[in-house]
């Protein structure tokens, strides 16, 4: 019951158990307004660390064998803030897309954008295209973007399509309509890491995230490192993945 609750951001040391990987970690990166407001500053001061924060981590994840994390950048709702945060975060997005792509495309990372394009500054659609061009041979880590993205909508864009497809109703099924979503190309996430504190999902991945282990931590995302990092990987490795069969998943490892 305990991984299920507030998790302390104090370390927790990993044990033999953490040696099981997740493959896929997807993070909402929350609580980048606490992070300012605590110091007396704006909250873009606070979503500027959390850029930093999240080219600090890359690595540390790739070094794990993570090979996809996804990370929830701003959501379909978040247009609903004042005016001037969320032309700060687009402004944001293009100063940080020049400031550390060669970094990140030196680093081996392969850099996807995934969210609804249509509503966003040809500027930044522009940006975002060179991102995915000049990434797209990388194979270190698989790093996803999500940006104007709203579980609500991945759905609703994959069943549009099927529409537009003239698909029969009995044609439709999951495995069509995984593949038409804005993950298809990657496994559905091992690992769904919440900062900030908060306990929801706030519209992130809603229909890949439902046999995902779910960590939830107060600490801020621009403090969080590898002590937090270790943490979440320490009560991944405890958790028992059953997919809902009666078999745990290490005996289904040792193949009985
Ligand atoms: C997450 O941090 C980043 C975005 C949603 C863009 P917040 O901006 O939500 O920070 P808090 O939750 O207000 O502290
Ligand atoms: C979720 O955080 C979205 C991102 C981190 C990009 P929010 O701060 O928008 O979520 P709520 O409003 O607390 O649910
Ligand atoms: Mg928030």
């Amino acid at each position: 019951m305990s991984d299920l609750s507030l998790a302390p951001a104090a370390v927790q040391p990993p044990n033999d158990a953490a040696a099981a990987v997740p493959r896929h970690v997807a993070v909402v990166m929350d609580g980048n307004g606490r992070w300012a407001k605590s110091r007396y500053m704006p909250r873009y001061f606070g979503h500027k660390a959390g850029v930093d924060a999240l080219v600090r981590v890359i690595n540390t994840f790739a070094d794990r064998g993570v090979e996809y994390l996804t990370v929830f950048a701003f959501s379909s709702e978040n247009w609903k803030r004042p005016a001037d945060e969320v032309s700060g975060l687009m402004g944001l997005v293009l100063v940080s897309v020049s400031k550390y792509l060669t970094k990140l495309a030196g680093d081996g990372v392969r850099i996807r954008i995934v969210g609804d394009r249509e509503a966003v500054s040809e500027k930044l659609r522009k940006a975002w295209d060179h991102a995915e061009e000049i990434t797209k041979h990388n194979t270190r880590i698989n790093l996803s973007v999500a940006f104007n993205y709203g579980g609500r909508w991945d759905v609703m864009q994959a069943c549009r399509q099927a529409l537009a497809e003239g698909l029969a109703p009995e044609q439709l099924d999951e495995a069509w309509l995984s593949s038409r979503m804005a993950m298809a190309f990657a496994p559905d996430p091992d690992l769904f890491i919440r900062t900030g504190g908060e306990m929801r999902i706030s519209n992130f991945l809603l229909w890949q995230t439902a046999y995902s282990e779910l960590f939830f931590t107060e600490c801020l995302w621009p403090d969080f490192g590898l002590a937090e990092m270790d943490a979440a990987f320490a009560a991944y490795a405890r958790r028992d993945r059953r997919f809902g069969t009666l078999r745990s998943s290490s005996s289904s490892a040792e193949g009985s």
